[in-house]
């Protein structure tokens, strides 16, 4: 595979010559870029050493060699002949900067002119990543479609404990090809994807619900469209865009939900219920918004339709993956709902776990399989979770299938 490596201004930057060894050795041929900053770190030699071929140090043939540039307009050149660009370590600065859309040097215009897989390996400070500005930029990045490999914990190079480090960089190369590999393995299946929570309202300005953010469902749902299927999405109200090539069924309470699953259950060949579905509901809303008063207030709830167990039922031999989100007896609970709603597979999380699963963009499951298989995943990101799924989720189908 063609790569284009492209190098930030970052501590981390020495550790991009090790992942052009990591992706040298499974095969795939590098082009480096680096950045004015990432040249203050690590100088091009390094790389053009490692890779044997001039390093890309700027937009403008000056600041190249003029004599051997291989084409006048080359970041449309590089962007066309290459299949991946990963950016590593990829500086708040350039996840700024590609969020926005600026492309004041070689590697941001590159970025705009190119459209296969993008994979932003990000490594910074601890403050630096927790900013919300450079959350708000990831969230941007996410939803135009780049993969984020998220940095590792562990003490930086500025002397502080936290999130920041760049990850390993076999890990990230492994991380290419798993995306990469089994690309078009659900090609002519229907996924139909359930994800975020549900609200239901208690009087006409208030709601009962969780706090999934629908960032496990919008991973499965991407990853499922990259590999080929044609993806429904029935979400709950999050915050986080819609997934690109993905039918997106925006839906607020758990019959809402119900009703958009059971509309499009004929079509999908294989279902996966990340939703955190409100397991009641109050049936009986006010018209007018509930007064504060000095007393108790009661609730009377009732319960929501159970429509996993229903898609369990009618399910035929459609392939059904539930999600087991507990706070203790997590795999008494996962095998319990396997069974009692007709599963093929349950994702099972702890969801008390600091840092980990609801609203984070990290987690740690379980993929346990009717037949009695059981995968350990994560701590990862979500993404790399949601490749991990889809990769039991294809093998489970063939399988079914033979
Ligand atoms: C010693 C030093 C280390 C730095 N390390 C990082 C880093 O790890 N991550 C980061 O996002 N920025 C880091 N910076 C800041 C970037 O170098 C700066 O934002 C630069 O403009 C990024 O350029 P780029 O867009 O070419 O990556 C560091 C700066 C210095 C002086």
């Amino acid at each position: 595979m063609h790569v284009v490596l492209g190098v930030g201004g970052g501590i981390a930057a020495y550790k991009a010559a090790e992942l052009v060894r990591a992706l040298q050795t499974r095969g795939h041929q590098v082009q480096v870029v680096m950045t004015q900053a990432a040249q203050e770190f690590v100088r091009p030699l390094t790389f053009s050493a490692l890779t044997g071929q001039r390093v890309i140090t700027g937009l403008w043939p000056q600041d190249s060699d003029p004599g051997e540039l291989s084409s006048a307009v080359e970041h449309i050149a590089v962007a066309q002949q290459s299949e991946v660009l990963i950016v590593a370590p990829a500086t708040a600065d350039l996840v700024a900067k590609f969020a926005t859309g600026l492309a004041d040097d070689f590697l941001s215009t590159l970025y705009l002119a190119f459209t296969g897989t993008t994979i932003l390996a990000a490594a910074m400070n601890t403050a630096m990543w927790q900013h919300p500005a450079t959350r708000q930029n990831l969230d941007t990045l996410r939803t135009r479609g780049c993969l984020i490999v998220e940095p590792d914990e562990g003490w930086l190079a500025c002397g502080t404990l936290g999130a920041g480090r760049l990850p390993d960089p076999v890990r990230i190369a492994e991380y290419l090809d798993s995306v990469t590999h089994h690309k078009r393995d659900l090609e002519g299946e229907v996924v139909l994807v359930t994800a975020g929570p549900t609200q239901e309202p208690i009087d006409p300005v208030r709601y009962i619900s969780n706090r999934s953010s629908g960032k496990m469902g919008y991973a499965i749902a991407e990853a499922a469209a990259h590999r080929g299927a044609r993806v429904i999405l029935v979400s709950g109200p999050v915050k986080i865009a819609p997934p690109h090539s993905v039918e997106t069924i925006q839906v607020r309470t758990a019959h809402e939900m119900r009703t958009a699953v059971m509309e499009h259950l004929a079509e999908a060949t294989i279902i996966i219920k990340a939703a955190a579905v409100a397991d009641y509901f109050v049936s009986e809303i006010p018209k007018q918004k509930l007064k504060k008063t000095a007393t108790r207030l009661s609730l009377e709830l009732d319960p929501t339709p159970d429509i996993l167990a229903e898609v369990g039922q009618r399910k035929g031999d459609r392939l059904l993956i539930g999600f087991a989100a507990e706070t203790q007896n997590l795999m008494e609970e996962a095998r319990r709902k396997m069974a009692s709603k007709n599963c093929d597979m349950v994702v099972a999380n702890l969801v008390n776990q600091d840092g980990l699963g609801f609203e984070s963009d990290q987690n740690e499951v379980e993929i346990i399989t009717r037949a009695g298989q059981r995968t350990h995943v994560g701590p990862a990101d979500k993404t790399e979770i949601a490749e991990k799924i889809l990769d039991q989720v294809a093998s489970l189908h063939l399988s079914l299938r033979v």
